[in-house]
């Protein structure tokens, strides 16, 4: 089990604890093979999705893994509350906690309210996707799927590419793999990168990392929380940061493309390249991180609540 409440921030996890995360999700990997995908663990557990930002991937990914253990699962879409009749979040979250459920899953566009929900609820919260802060299961789920193509983590060369000025998942998964012993570098323009970026080695185009890279990460473009324009243009983009079907084969054998979705088709990632239901290439793992995520959101609920 996990000796904590709540995981708001990927720092909030020990080594012991994502070892421990990885190899639960292992065995639920199994019940997802299965035919009846569902097991006793968590019955009578009520799990609440508090969302109050869009999701497909998080939010389905979580039901998924909460059905799949047999805890009932409540979702809350903010757009269709109370919360447009004015009620506040507080009151919201007081309703919710006299109902009695045992975890509440939130995402939010602000860092401030995650932790204000978790400082004033006694039942454990995972923060789901906080602003430009923490996205902690998506750096899990996406080491996850680091992990089922190596066989150690230490020395691999990660590029995460694009957008970090707002991407959380970047912040998360920087954080992350550098605590497992990766080599984490930024390939994106001044414009995209925040100050706080601390001794990440920086390089202005991924012609730079290419060919020496193990996993190049791409970011999505987060269109919604800019205010400005802080690129150029698309034409400027895809110059010298998009993959497209060249670059990816002048990339090293085994090496690994990533992306948390959901993808600007033709601005990260070409059509091509992504291809029509699935990618044609086996080493773009953009469905196997959603696949390993219900694996590793079942092992994190079983964790906490189990
Ligand atoms: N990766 C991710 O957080 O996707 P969603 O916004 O669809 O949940």
């Amino acid at each position: 089990m996990l000796n904590k409440k709540s995981i708001l921030r990927i720092d909030d996890l020990t080594l012991d604890d994502v070892a421990k995360v990885m190899e639960t999700a292992d065995s639920f990997t199994s019940i997802s093979k299965r035919e009846i995908k569902k097991v006793p663990t968590l019955r009578g557990k009520t799990v609440v999705n508090l969302f109050f930002e869009p999701s497909t991937r998080t939010k389905t990914s979580f039901e998924v893994a909460a059905k799949r253990l047999s805890a009932d699962m409540i979702n809350f879409a903010a757009s269709s509350s109370s919360l447009k009749k004015g009620e506040s979040i507080m009151d919201t979250l007081r309703t919710i906690l006299a109902m009695q459920v045992n975890l509440i899953v939130i995402r939010h566009s602000d860092s401030g309210t995650v932790k204000m929900v978790d400082d004033n609820t006694p039942v454990p919260v995972i923060n789901a996707g906080d602003g430009k802060h923490q996205h902690p299961t998506q750096a899990l789920l996406d080491l996850y799927a680091i992990r089922s193509r190596f066989e150690k983590f230490e020395g691999l060369r990660v590029a995460f590419v694009g957008d970090f000025l707002d991407s959380r998942v970047a912040r998360s998964g920087t954080r992350l793999f550098e605590k497992m012993g990766m080599d984490v570098s930024l390939v994106a323009p001044s414009m995209l990168i925040p100050e706080d970026h601390s001794d990440l080695n920086v390089y202005s185009s991924i012609d730079d990392v290419i060919e020496d890279i193990d996993v190049l990460y791409m970011l999505r473009m987060q269109f919604e929380r800019q205010d400005r324009k802080f690129y150029p243009s698309v034409r400027e983009y895809n110059r010298f940061l998009s993959l497209d079907s060249k670059r990816l084969a002048r990339m090293k054998k085994n090496s690994i493309v990533m992306h948390p979705g959901p993808v600007n088709r033709g601005i990260e990632i070409s059509d091509e390249v992504m291809g029509d239901r699935e990618s044609p290439y086996d080493n773009i793992l953009i469905e196997e991180q959603v696949t390993g995520g219900v694996a590793v959101r079942m092992a994190l609920l079983y964790l906490i609540l189990g």
